[in-house]
């Protein structure tokens, strides 16, 4: 694991932005894992300003969503359809026919769960997944006791994920109890993940992902198993984590050749 620590929020999505931006630069038709929440919602203004000024072109690049709520209609506002749609899709210039959200809405979830992996799997695999972590360590929706090796699915939502969740719906009781979310097995094949955590709600997920053991009751964890994740905080998410003073004089010392900032 890379921990880059920064100074705030901003320079959180500034400096994972430069991460995907180098992926796409190299591959123009790489496919990209979107993640949802206000955590990555930096790096998507970023890139967005960089289609915006001509630098960066994601015309090619196809998407894979992390996660959908189960049972709120395809054009709710806060279907992860239409958030996908408003925070990247259009701002980025994506193509519409080339990013994919599981399908929460499916007769058989079984099967569309497992046409998704399948579907990823065909596109040659996610060259960049980006994610948020949870206040409970769930990333995607993969709540706590998640298995390691589980695939695109069908969860239930913990209480904690619903409430933090029902500050995007007009009443509490609007948010889904259930959702379709990739795996963590589907997660860790990704060809590289870049994870995005602000502020002090998220310090305590932030430590058990990149300190703890690995462990279901902190899915994020697995990330631990991943060879090539970075894991960008600020100050304030990095404020429990007991070697910071090492992950800043690592970053700092990077090799020119190992960089990716521009
Ligand atoms: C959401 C999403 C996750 C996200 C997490 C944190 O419910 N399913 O992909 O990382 O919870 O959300 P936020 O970034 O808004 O704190």
């Amino acid at each position: 694991m890379e921990i880059v620590i920064v100074r705030d929020a901003a320079e959180a999505g500034r400096v994972a932005a430069l991460k995907i931006a180098s992926v796409v630069e190299r591959k123009p038709d790489a496919v990209l894992g979107l993640a949802t929440g206000s955590s990555p919602l930096g790096i998507y203004e970023s890139l967005a300003a960089r289609v915006e000024a001509g630098e960066l072109d994601f015309s090619r690049a196809s998407g894979f969503a992390l996660d959908e709520y189960v049972g709120i209609p395809l054009d709710h506002p806060e279907s992860y359809a239409s958030v996908i749609r408003r925070d990247v899709v259009e701002p980025l210039g994506m193509d519409p026919a080339r990013v994919r959200v599981p399908d929460g809405r499916a007769d058989d979830i079984e099967v569309a769960a497992a046409e998704y992996d399948e579907a990823i799997a065909a596109a040659g695999g996610i060259d960049i997944q980006i994610l948020g972590i949870g206040a409970n360590g769930h990333i995607g929706f993969n709540e706590p006791t998640s298995s390691f090796a589980s695939r695109t699915r069908i969860k239930t939502l913990a209480p904690q994920t619903r409430a933090d969740n029902a500050r995007f719906f007009d009443d509490p009781s609007q948010v889904p109890t259930h959702c379709m979310t990739q795996g963590l097995g589907t997660i860790l094949d990704a060809h590289e993940v870049v994870l995005v955590a602000q502020g002090s709600a998220k310090a305590s997920a932030v430590a058990g992902m990149v300190e703890g053991p690995l462990s279901a009751m902190c899915p994020g964890s697995a990330l631990q198993l991943h060879q090539h994740a970075t894991i960008v905080v600020d100050e304030e998410a990095a404020a429990l984590l007991t070697l910071s003073d090492y992950y800043r004089y690592t970053y700092a010392n990077k090799p020119v050749w190992q960089r990716f900032e521009h």
